[in-house]
């Protein structure tokens, strides 16, 4: 989709379809834009409010067509739910999630009815920038409007998308391609930035979702791997693959024990994006020059291909999801790719330990002590807990590189998803700044985490009588325990961990991967290029 901003009269835009906002009140309210339309359809579209056609409520939706005195050939008027009210509103994103979702319903509806081309009035009448509005003033720098802007490109992108790489058969081509945003001449430069971010985080997100949305038997580590390759090249971004000749040379012994039950070979994955760094110093990774605050920032994505749980083997009720168990490294790519479309001025790393956990005779068994990277023992009491295994030995490579901060992401427990459910990612980290940075990230992207501890008192539960650490903690608070195991090979920076269990696909009907979290990762970056 070609996204715009756009300065006009709303009466006068040559276009297939213009967009109105509906706000819920005691009567419906049209947003300004809105209200000068009405007036030049003599009351065409607040008759169709009073009918009651629509009340401004999100999902609610009517199409107007061929309303007298305005150019464009048709109406859309979207509910976008209450205006935002910082006092009402119970999370700082609700005011955020109704205005995607607005935007969202009002982009499948066009796409649906065949219109091409159309003119969003979504962004103005809910206080721009500056008013204390549900999701915060701006202080007339263009933030807000910018944010505004983003979300609007990336949810229209995002409900449009299709999975249809394994279908036989011609798919419907997309058929809304041209959106145009409306806003004041003093919001266009903030506007086309938000815009070209939406677009560049919504094809993040579509990377991510299409390698999750894959089979285990297509999407395995050495397909990845390959697809590091092409994205680097595509993108600039440098990329090494470690073979498991490479990981025995590291003495990756806890990373190797996983991928020894399968037949597709171990890949590490390393994307070294340098968007800080000075032309002279390209180059020379890891160099000894790099302290926190110029080392770069590290994402570290658990990349199993297929959990089959190994030798600890899963029940087989929807053990097809755990085809989903390497969105962590999905998001990994997603926002890599984003990062070096956006151009943002830091440096990026990605890992992506890829590998697929099944039961075979070569596999860990229950009771097997492995040693990794690091040095440390691990004792596998559940083979199931794979997971950690493979990104402790990722998270222990990630020193080299000096890094400013690490962060990984990993569908490591359903733990965490009977916790948190699917609304927020788990957040992990014993940095409260780092900590409160990515929580902040996930307000204002609308991809929320919510924090959980990583107290000493819990890693108790991994104590192992024969090895330096056991990889499971029993019973009680799986999501913690997990975390507390990443944290022990994590003394050397400052690191989060983002568990994405729950969020990172859905299940039943609708069942595919969401592309979760690369909105958080990407505002999170924006942050740190800033
Ligand atoms: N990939 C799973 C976690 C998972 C399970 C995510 C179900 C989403 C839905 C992970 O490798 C795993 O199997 N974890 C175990 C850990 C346990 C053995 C301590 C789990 O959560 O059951
Ligand atoms: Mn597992
Ligand atoms: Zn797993």
């Amino acid at each position: 989709m070609q996204f715009s901003a756009k300065f006009a009269d709303p009466v006068a835009a040559p276009t297939d379809c213009i967009v109105v906002g509906v706000f819920q009140g005691k009567k419906p309210q049209l947003t300004p834009a809105g209200a000068r339309i009405d007036r030049a359809t003599n009351k065409t579209l607040g008759a169709a409010l009073g009918r009651g056609g629509i009340d401004g409520r999100i999902g609610g939706a009517q199409f107007l067509y061929r309303p007298p005195g305005i150019k464009a050939g048709c109406v859309l008027l979207v509910g976008l739910g209450p205006k935002p009210d910082a006092k009402r509103d119970d999370n700082p994103s609700a005011a955020t999630a109704r205005r995607r979702r607005g935007a969202a319903i009002a982009a499948k509806l066009l796409d649906e009815r065949g219109i091409a081309s159309a003119l969003l009035c979504l962004l103005d009448g809910d206080g721009d920038g500056g008013d204390g509005g549900g999701d915060g003033g701006d202080g007339g720098d263009g933030s807000t409007v910018r944010r505004r802007a983003r979300h609007i490109a990336e949810s229209m992108e995002d409900i449009l998308y299709r999975f249809e790489q394994t279908k036989s058969g011609a798919s419907k081509p997309r058929q809304l391609k041209r959106v145009q945003l409306l806003c004041e001449r003093a919001q266009l430069a903030a506007v086309k930035r938000g815009l070209r971010e939406g677009a560049a985080v919504a094809a993040g997100i579509k990377r991510a979702r299409d390698y999750a949305n894959l089979p285990g038997n297509l999407c395995t580590p050495a397909f990845l791997a390959a697809e590091a390759k092409r994205l680097g090249k595509q993108h600039g971004i440098a990329v090494t693959v470690l073979g498991e000749a490479e990981m025995k040379r590291h003495k990756m012994g806890s990373l190797l024990s996983v991928s020894r039950g399968s037949r597709e070979p171990a890949k590490l994955i390393v994307f070294e994006y340098r968007g800080a760094s000075s032309s002279k110093t390209r180059g020379k990774t890891g160099g000894k020059t790099r302290d926190k605050k110029t080392g770069p920032v590290v994402l570290v994505g658990k990349g199993l291909t297929f959990d089959a749980g190994g030798i600890s083997l899963k029940p087989s009720a929807a053990m097809d999801e755990m085809k989903f168990d390497m969105c962590g490294g999905a998001s990994v790519f997603g926002a890599l790719q984003a990062a070096a479309e956006l151009q943002l001025k830091l440096d990026l790393v990605g890992l992506v330990p890829c590998s697929e956990n099944l039961p075979d005779g070569a596999a860990n068994k229950p009771g097997d002590i492995v040693t990794s990277m690091s040095g440390a023992t691990i004792e596998i009491l559940n083979t199931d807990a794979e997971g950690r295994l493979i990104l402790c030995d990722a998270l222990t490579y990630a020193e080299r590189f000096q890094p400013a901060a690490v962060v990984d992401i990993a569908t490591l427990t359903g733990a965490c998803a009977v916790a948190l459910g699917a609304h927020a990612s788990g957040l992990f980290s014993d940095s409260d700044a780092l900590a409160e940075e990515l929580l902040a990230a996930g307000y204002a992207s609308g991809d929320r985490a919510w924090r959980m501890p990583v107290w000493d008192d819990y890693a108790k539960q991994l104590e192992s009588n024969f090895a330096d650490l056991a990889n499971i903690g029993g019973r009680y608070a799986g999501a913690v325990t997990a975390a507390c195991f990443l944290k022990h090979f994590t003394a050397k920076f400052d690191w989060a961990h983002l568990d994405i269990a729950g969020t990172a696909w859905k299940s039943g009907a609708a069942k595919g991967a969401t592309g979760r979290p690369v909105p958080l990762l990407v505002e999170f970056l924006l942050g740190r290029a800033a």
